[in-house]
C-alpha cells in the first residue's frame, strides 16, 4: 500500500520495512500493520490535536507530572504553547503508561518502541493469526463472560497498584487473543493518586466491564469490585495479588458515594433493560 504520511520517517530510518495494511482509523489514531524488524507488528500514528477537544483534556491531565512551572502554566491556560507541550505529553502519556504496565504484569501489547511520533508495538492477534477481534465484537458466552470479567478486574488492580487508571476501560478498548483479554489504548491515563476524578474514573471503568459483561453473566451485576479495590487502595492494603471478593459495604459518611453509587445503577439498568429487549426480540 502506498505509504501513510506518518510512517515514511520510520520507513527511511529503517525502523519498520513496510506498512502491510491499515488496520483500524479512530478518533485519535490511525493504526497500521507493519514488518519490522522480521516480525509483524503494528503502529499507531496520533492524529493531529487539532481534531481533539481541548478542554477535556486538562481534566485528565491534573495528575500527571509537567517539566517545568512554564509549561504547567501554558498547559494550564490552554494557550498554543501549551497545546503544544501537552500534544507532547499527550503522545507520551500512552507510551509510557504502555512500558510501565508492561513491567507491572499488566496483560497490554508488547511496546518496541516510540519513533517519530508512532508508537510500535506487538500485534495482537486472534487464534488464527489475524488481528485480535475487540470485546465489543465477540459473542461472550456466561462461562467466557465471567473468565473475562476475573482477568480484567485482575488488570485493573494490577494497574492501580502501579499507579494508574485506564480512564477509558470499555469493551471496545479490551482485545480478545488466543490467552484472553488484552488492554489497549492508554493515552487518557490518570494517576491514581494525584487527580480529583481518579476514584470516578476507575468506577467508571470497572463498572463499563461489569454491565458489557453482565449482559452474558447476569450475576456479574451484583458485585462492587471497583468500590473494594478503591477501599483497600486509599487504606494503602491493595495489592497485585489481592483476593477480590465483589462485596462492598459502603461508608455513610462519604459524601459523594450515593450519586456515584446512583450513576453505576443507572449504567447497569440500561445494561438490562438492553439485555430484556435482546431477549424478548429473540424470543419473537
Ligand atoms: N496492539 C494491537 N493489536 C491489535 N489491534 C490493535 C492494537 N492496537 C490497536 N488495535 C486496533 O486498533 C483500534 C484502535 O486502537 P486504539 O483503541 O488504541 O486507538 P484509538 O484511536 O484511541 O481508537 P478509538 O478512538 O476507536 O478508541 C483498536 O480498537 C484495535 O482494533
Ligand atoms: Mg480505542
Amino acid at each position: 500500500m502506498k505509504t501513510p504520511q506518518g510512517l515514511q520517517p520510520l520507513i527511511d530510518d529503517g525502523i519498520i520495512d513496510d506498512v502491510l495494511r491499515p488496520l483500524k482509523s479512530g478518533k485519535e489514531a490511525a493504526v497500521y500493520v507493519v514488518r519490522s524488524g522480521g516480525d509483524v507488528r503494528c503502529a499507531k500514528v496520533y492524529k493531529d490535536m487539532a481534531h481533539r477537544s481541548f478542554q477535556q483534556r486538562v481534566q485528565y491531565q491534573e495528575g500527571r507530572k509537567v517539566g517545568s512551572s512554564r509549561e504547567a502554566r501554558a498547559i494550564g491556560k490552554g494557550s498554543k504553547y501549551g497545546r503544544k507541550q501537552q500534544e507532547v505529553a499527550w503522545k507520551n502519556a500512552e507510551v509510557d503508561a504502555l512500558y510501565l504496565l508492561r513491567d507491572a504484569g499488566v496483560r497490554v501489547p508488547e511496546p518496541f518502541g516510540y519513533f517519530h511520533g508512532v508508537l510500535v508495538m506487538e500485534l495482537v492477534t486472534d487464534a488464527d493469526g489475524l488481528s485480535a477481534p475487540r470485546l465489543g465484537e465477540v459473542d461472550v458466552s456466561a462461562e467466557d463472560a465471567r473468565a473475562y470479567h476475573a482477568i480484567l478486574v485482575r488488570q485493573v488492580v494490577l494497574m492501580l497498584c502501579a499507579g494508574l487508571i485506564h480512564g477509558d476501560l470499555s469493551a471496545y478498548n479490551v482485545l480478545i487473543g488466543p490467552d484472553g483479554p488484552v488492554v489497549i489504548d492508554f493515552p487518557q491515563v490518570v494517576s491514581a493518586a494525584g487527580n480529583n476524578a481518579a476514584r470516578t474514573m476507575l468506577l467508571r471503568d470497572v463498572n463499563n466491564l461489569t454491565a458489557y459483561l453482565g449482559r452474558s453473566a447476569p450475576e456479574l451485576l451484583d458485585t462492587w469490585y471497583g468500590e473494594e479495590m478503591w477501599a483497600l487502595f486509599q487504606a494503602g492494603e491493595l495489592r497485585a495479588d489481592t483476593e477480590l471478593t465483589g462485596h462492598f459495604e459502603p461508608d455513610e459518611s462519604e459524601v459523594d458515594l450515593d450519586s456515584i453509587r446512583q450513576s453505576i445503577n443507572d449504567a447497569r439498568e440500561e445494561a438490562l433493560i438492553r439485555q430484556q429487549g435482546r431477549e424478548a426480540a429473540e424470543e419473537d
